[in-house]
């Protein structure tokens, strides 16, 4: 039974084999488009909560794949379980999204941090990454995943989203020193968490750069991307990750396609922007590509929805090495109908 996966649609496109059909998952498959979701969420206080109890967690991601026949799962969690690992308190609040209480506002600030030993503070998450590999069909891969460092240090230090990251970028240009010891530090809490999934249980792993985009190119090889590829030459070299793919995505990162690909990573996710043939022209056949629909096409008419999806898969022209996902996550008012549509879509035109 170990290696039942290792011959699924998704697993050999991220190694760029040859497939029947185009593989999909969903960026935030499960969520609060989903009732069934919802009505798990409403059984304890807080998302959390959610994330907290592994026998809730895997209930909700394996929901998604009873509804749909998708081709991968992605374990349940958040970014931001790893800064609240490293002592930092958390909240999610409704319609706020996610605050931490006490941001990283001083380099005095960073020495209250720790660096999470996964088995402890985050057993958790492993807990459920061995839950759900139990109870989730041997034949479909379970995705972990962390956020990027910069991305997390985003969150850590503005205490919350941002639409400027006036916090986090103050640091960038007056103290580079100080934001450099904080991505350290998250690598290597980040190394460790990686592996911890790895031996729980996960075939792949993915690092979600939301915020790269936000940054210069200079700034983003530097504070973003350096960071990203220090963990994948580690996890390279530790015997649980070895064979993993890892796939990388930086929202925004269109331009720097190729620097990502130099990084190591099988398989790059691309944002809706970038035309799947014109990333090809760019990457050669050196990675596998994640992509790319816009996530406003779900709200569309089925024959505009089904049009942007035929041209994805024109783009991409029979290439081996692609999964199919949205350029971002799914929103909370997706309509079902639409996803089913979607699901369908992709396995029978591209098969
Ligand atoms: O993809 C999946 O189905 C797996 C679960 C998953 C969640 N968050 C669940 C979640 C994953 C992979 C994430 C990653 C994540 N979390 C990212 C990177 C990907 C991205 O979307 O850019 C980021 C930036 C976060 C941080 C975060 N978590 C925000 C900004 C929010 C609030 C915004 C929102 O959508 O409400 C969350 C909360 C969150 N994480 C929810 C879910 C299902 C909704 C919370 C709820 O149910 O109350």
């Amino acid at each position: 039974m170990t290696d039942s996966w290792s011959q699924s649609p998704f697993l050999r496109a991220c190694r760029r084999e040859p497939v029947e059909y185009t593989p999909i998952w969903l960026m935030r498959q499960a969520g609060r488009y989903l009732p069934e979701y919802r009505a798990t969420r409403a059984q304890v206080s807080g998302f959390l909560e959610l994330c907290q109890t592994p026998e809730l967690a895997c209930e909700v991601t394996l929901q998604p794949l009873r509804r749909f026949p998708l081709d991968a799962a992605i374990l349940f969690s958040d970014i931001l379980t790893v800064p609240h690992a490293m002592g930092m308190e958390l909240d999610f609040r409704d319609g706020e999204g996610p605050v931490f209480a006490k941001p990283l506002r001083h380099a005095r600030d960073l020495q209250s941090l720790r660096e999470p030993d996964p088995e402890q503070e985050l057993r958790y998450v492993l807990d459920a990454v061995r839950l759900i590999r139990r109870e989730l069909a041997p034949t479909i891969p379970l995705i972990g995943f962390a956020g990027s460092p910069w991305t997390l240090a985003c969150y850590m230090i503005e205490g919350r989203g941002s639409r400027d990251f006036q916090h986090a970028k103050s640091w960038l240009y007056s103290d580079p020193e100080t934001l450099t010891i904080l991505l350290d530090r998250l690598v290597r809490s980040l190394i460790l968490y990686l592996r911890g999934q790895a031996k729980a249980g996960v075939q792949a792993l993915m690092l979600f750069d939301t915020w790269g985009g936000t940054l210069t190119t200079p700034a983003y090889e530097q504070f973003s991307l350096g960071p990203m590829a220090q963990i994948i030459a580690s996890l390279r070299a530790s015997p649980e990750c070895r064979d993993l793919p890892i796939i990388l995505f930086s929202k925004g990162g269109t331009l720097w396609l190729r620097e990502m690909a130099a990084t190591g990573a099988n398989v790059l996710g691309l944002d809706w922007t970038v035309e799947l043939d014109r990333a090809r022209d760019l990457l050669g056949d050196t990675v596998a590509i994640q992509g790319n629909l816009d996530p406003m096409a779900l709200f569309g008419s089925p024959p505009l929805l089904q049009a942007e999806i035929r041209r994805i898969l024109a783009a991409n022209g029979g290439r081996p090495g692609h999964i199919f996902n949205l350029g971002h996550g799914i929103t909370p008012q997706t309509p079902i109908a639409a996803v089913e549509l979607l699901v369908e879509t992709v396995h029978n035109w591209s098969a």
